[in-house]
């Protein structure tokens, strides 16, 4: 089975079936890096660039760790030690990878729209590892996958997302995805971080995070993204923190934790990482019993796994 497109750009372009068929290929999978021995032939000859014009440690190293689980040969390219540091265009080191006969380039870039731009020069697939503050597809499609192993389903739920709404692809990229599957997005964060018409894509728009994590089944905490706090989006880090960090008194008035362990219907922290502890979460709830922060690290490399098969890899085995 296949994806019927060329590249993975974004979750607003997906089809609710395509996200549960990436979601379902994920699974299958996931067992490979359980494995004794972490590989499988299915990509065998096939060559795929990372090509990150911006820093990352969970999404450069598991489309890596992914591409070499499925036996294809994997170069990773970083701008601070290429050609663009010598002023080589996107366009220019795009056309001379392409030259290379690549089957897949995975693209991080600070600018919206760098992804799309470079799928349209070259023949092989691109997928987005984060675009400026458009999307982040594939850390989407690894939270809903995190989301549906625990709860066994996504439709219903109900989500929160809180911070900094405005600049964050995590946020863009997950809205889209758990509303197409429906689930029931909330967000809440300052004023000066809320897009103006952020309803429109079918969510809620809270000032105060109580508000907004009220019965919720699972709270995603965005990176307070702290080189923007000298553009003065926020008083001080430290009125950010106490009126949108989340810590084990604000979590006690979102749902009710169970007596005893963990119970499936209780509430999730999710965190794309990398956390600021101590302003948009205490270190307590990042590393409690309701954090599912290091399984979604676990699920992208499956997601990844998944991406590129459904992009490149034919028949199943
Ligand atoms: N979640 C995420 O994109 O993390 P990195 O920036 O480390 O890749």
């Amino acid at each position: 089975m296949r994806l019927k497109r060329k590249d993975i750009l974004t979750i607003e372009e997906l089809a609710g079936d395509e996200i549960e068929l990436i979601l379902s290929t994920a699974e299958s999978l996931k067992e490979v890096s359980e494995r004794e021995i972490k590989k499988v032939p299915t990509l065998r000859g096939r060559t795929i660039i990372n090509l990150f014009y911006e820093a990352s440690t969970r999404t450069r190293t598991s489309f890596e760790i992914a591409a070499k689980r499925m036996s294809a040969d994997a170069i990773n390219i970083s701008a601070s030690s290429s050609s663009v540091v010598k002023g080589e265009t996107l366009k220019d080191t795009a056309r001379n990878i392409e030259a290379m006969n690549p089957d897949c380039i995975v693209l991080r870039h600070s600018s919206s729209g760098a992804p799309e731009m470079l799928a349209k020069l070259v023949k092989c697939s691109v997928i987005n590892a984060g675009d400026g503050s458009h999307e982040h597809p594939s850390q989407a499609l690894l939270d809903l996958l995190t989301v549906k192993q625990r709860f066994g389903k996504i439709q219903g739920l109900k989500v929160a997302i809180i911070g900094d709404i405005l600049h964050s692809r995590v946020a863009r990229s997950n809205i889209y995805g758990f509303t197409k599957l429906g689930a029931e997005v909330s967000v809440a964060g300052p004023p000066t971080m809320m897009p103006s018409k952020i309803e429109k894509t079918g969510c809620r728009a809270f000032n105060r995070i109580e508000d907004a994590i009220k019965d919720a089944d699972v709270i995603m905490m965005l990176r307070i993204q702290l080189e923007r706090q000298k553009t003065g989006l926020f008083p001080t880090v430290r009125e950010y923190s106490r009126l949108f960090g989340l810590d084990s008194k604000k979590l006690e008035n979102a749902k009710k934790p169970a007596p005893e362990g963990f119970n499936r219907g209780d509430v999730v922290i999710l965190h794309p990482g990398p956390v600021n502890r101590g302003i948009e979460i205490s270190s307590d709830v990042a590393d409690g019993k309701y954090s599912l922060i290091l399984e979604q690290v676990k699920n992208g490399v499956a997601v990844r796994m998944a991406l590129f098969y459904l992009l490149m890899g034919g028949a199943r085995e």
